[in-house]
């Protein structure tokens, strides 16, 4: 455990402390925003687990996987201005960490924690959306997902987590060489390598090998890419199947792409986490024909 990480919340349960026994001598302390952070059964302390886990907790924070946190990314304290009224506070959102269901869970689960708390260059998806894409495979039943942009397995790990309970495989395009040779590592070291299927070369091009129907089509890999991906993909999306683009506020979006999921009457759209790096999730309609 980091020394430095120890200190830091010893001094933010300190300080809470402080703001909680001395009621009447000064104005009550806003809560600490990173106390929250840390705090994660929110009763106010900070338990062994919870400091054990201060790390994980920390880099989920780390919205552009640089490694590092950056002012943007810290939670800021509610600071009301002399004319304006304190803010409502934060409602805390009551989701918990990912629970192992099993061993095998548990193995990938280890994995993903790692590859949480070093994701330096690796630009993956925050985990609430690794959580969410392996919960949209589980429930369309999906037998084929696509993905384009490996990098080192952290999202294909989650979706394959759902594709264990539906018998289910990934095939997965990354440019890098080397990328795809760190997911690889990462996907046996995680026991899920059997779900997934690694394409090496431009997704642009490698894609054009792709036959079967789509159940589930994640796109996470070069930025203004995303149309292209859109227009030569949508036709092989099953209806009723599912396409999730990744990084709908963050970095901008490709506006060609957001008109072309938003006003397509055959695709319903909805945007979710764009507090963080947003992600979009499309049904492509079925037709009544298709029923
Ligand atoms: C944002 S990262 C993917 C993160 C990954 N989905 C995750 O959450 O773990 C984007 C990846 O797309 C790859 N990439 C960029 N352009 C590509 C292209 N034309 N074809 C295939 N992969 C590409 C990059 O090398 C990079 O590894």
């Amino acid at each position: 455990m980091n020394r430095a990480i120890v200190a830091f919340c010893l001094l933010l349960s300190t300080s809470a402390a402080v703001a909680q026994d001395e009621p009447g001598r000064r104005p009550p302390a806003p809560r600490e925003p990173l106390l929250d952070v840390l705090d994660t059964d929110h009763d106010g302390s900070l338990s062994a687990a919870e400091i054990a886990a201060a790390g994980t907790s920390l880099a989920r924070l780390d919205r552009d996987g640089d490694g590092a946190l950056s002012p943007r990314e810290l939670p800021r304290a509610a600071a009301p201005g002399r004319d304006r009224p304190a803010p409502a506070p934060a409602t805390a959102s009551p989701e918990r960490p990912p629970l192992a269901a099993d061993d095998a869970e548990r193995r990938a689960l280890a994995v993903l924690d790692e590859l949480d708390a070093s994701r330096r260059g690796n630009m993956n998806v925050p985990q609430n959306d690794g959580r969410m894409l392996r919960l949209l495979v589980e429930a369309v039943g999906a037998q084929n997902v696509v993905e384009l942009g490996t990098s080192n397995g952290y999202s294909a790990i989650w979706m394959a987590l759902g594709l264990r309970h539906t018998e289910g495989h990934v095939t997965t395009h990354e440019l890098e060489p080397r990328r795809a040779q760190v997911a690889r590592a990462n996907l046996e070291r995680a026991g899920v390598a059997d779900r997934v299927t690694i394409v090496v070369g431009d997704a642009h091009e490698t894609i054009a090998q792709l036959d079967s129907p789509i159940d589930l089509l994640f796109i996470d890999a070069d930025k203004d890419g995303y149309l292209d991906y859109l227009q030569k993909l949508r036709e092989r999306v099953r209806p009723g199947g599912l396409i999730v683009a990744h990084n709908m506020s963050r970095p901008r979006p490709d506006p060609a792409f957001l008109e072309a999921i938003t006003t397509d009457p055959g695709l319903e759209t909805l945007f979710f986490h764009l507090d963080d790096s947003g992600i979009a999730v499309t049904l492509k309609k079925r037709t009544a024909a298709e029923r």
